[in-house]
């Protein structure tokens, strides 16, 4: 049983990836589970080429202090060879309607009027199909953002095995039991999201403490009295307990009854994220640090996934007529 999913860097990773996908990956995992930096996925609308460079490598480090093993990562363009010639067989297996009827693909393209919507964006989940396929991977942990894409990945791979022969093993999104979105601090009706264009309320991995400390000192509380866990009348407080007792292993019901005030809270917040955030603060840096020492390990990477994936794309070429 293979396990795999991906991260895009399309901006620093922050506690909403680490708690809700990174921290799971590397308590769950398994041997011969695969998790990448999707940095091909990064690609889809504007973005600086030498900042992608830079973070899909800092992702690839955040993923390794986290805790997930060096020979369970790599870089997805490392592949592109591969992921690219495979998403093309996809995406001649892929209708027009089932790309452009992707909730993702339909926000985005709509977001900004002035500039037009790349084909990548359209075609993305098909690269995502690629991806999965490719390593032929049996569960796939996302968010429920992605379980669309996944079942488009099911989709394809059983068309493509029935048209042409059996080659792809039928992916399986598996979404996380409790469902927590980690949501945006100052503004909790929203996710905490990468690209967000006001960072106030996203802490991110590499944050120093005195910088967690501040945004969590300022983040928004709804300003009702009482210390309760109550997500929809305030999400904002929802949103701490929730950090907080993810952080202390236990449930956000437990946590609301130690605090009696949004102060003391907030403090106990701050400091428990700081705490769990530090190794991997530190780890990310010290791998930084030692640039030839993370493209090995990205290098090994990127030969144990080829190779895993190498069959599997051949045998496709061949029953698809080409190659
Ligand atoms: P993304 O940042 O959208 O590329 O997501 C990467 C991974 O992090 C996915 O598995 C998401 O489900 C997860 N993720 C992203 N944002 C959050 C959030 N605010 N809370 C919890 N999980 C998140
Ligand atoms: N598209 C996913 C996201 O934005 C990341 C991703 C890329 C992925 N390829 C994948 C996840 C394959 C699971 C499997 O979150």
């Amino acid at each position: 049983m293979t396990r795999l999913s991906g991260i895009t860097p399309s901006g620093h990773a922050h506690v909403g990836n680490y708690l809700g996908a990174i921290r799971r990956w590397a308590r769950e995992g398994a041997q011969g589970d695969l998790y990448f930096v999707s940095d091909l996925h990064a690609m889809t609308t504007a973005y600086h080429p030498q900042r992608l460079r830079a973070r899909a490598r800092e992702l690839l480090a955040t993923l390794i202090a986290s805790g997930i093993e060096p020979n369970q990562v790599f870089v997805q363009s490392d592949l592109i060879r591969e992921i690219g010639a495979l998403t093309w067989l996809l995406e001649c297996t892929c209708a027009y309607g089932e790309a452009a009827r992707m909730t993702q693909f339909k926000e985005k393209s709509g977001t900004d009027g002035k500039i037009a919507a790349r084909v990548g964006l359209l075609t993305y989940p098909v690269l995502m199909a690629a991806d999965i396929l490719l390593q032929g991977a049996d569960e796939v942990p996302v968010g429920d953002d992605q379980e669309q894409h996944v079942e488009l990945a099911r989709a394809l791979a059983r068309r493509f095995n029935s048209t042409h022969g059996e080659v792809f093993t039928v992916p399986r999104a598996v979404t996380p039991r409790a469902a927590a979105r980690v949501r945006d601090l100052a503004d909790p009706t929203r996710k905490m999201d990468k690209s967000a264009t006001d960072a106030a309320g996203v802490i991110f991995v590499l944050d120093e403490p005195d910088m967690v400390r501040r945004k969590i000192k300022r983040a928004v509380t709804d300003g009702l009295e009482r210390l309760e866990y109550r997500p929809d009348d305030q999400p904002g407080l929802a949103n701490l307990l929730e950090i907080l007792a993810a952080c202390l292993g236990k449930s956000p019901r437990e946590v609301a009854d130690g605090y009696p005030s949004y102060d003391s809270l907030k403090d106990a917040v701050a400091e428990a994220l700081i705490e769990e955030l530090r190794p991997i603060r530190t780890g990310t840096l010290s791998l930084l640090a030692d640039i030839d020492h993370l493209d090995k390990i990205r290098a090994e990477g990127a030969i144990r996934a080829r190779e895993r994936g190498q069959h599997r794309l051949e045998s496709a070429l061949r029953l698809a007529g080409v190659g």
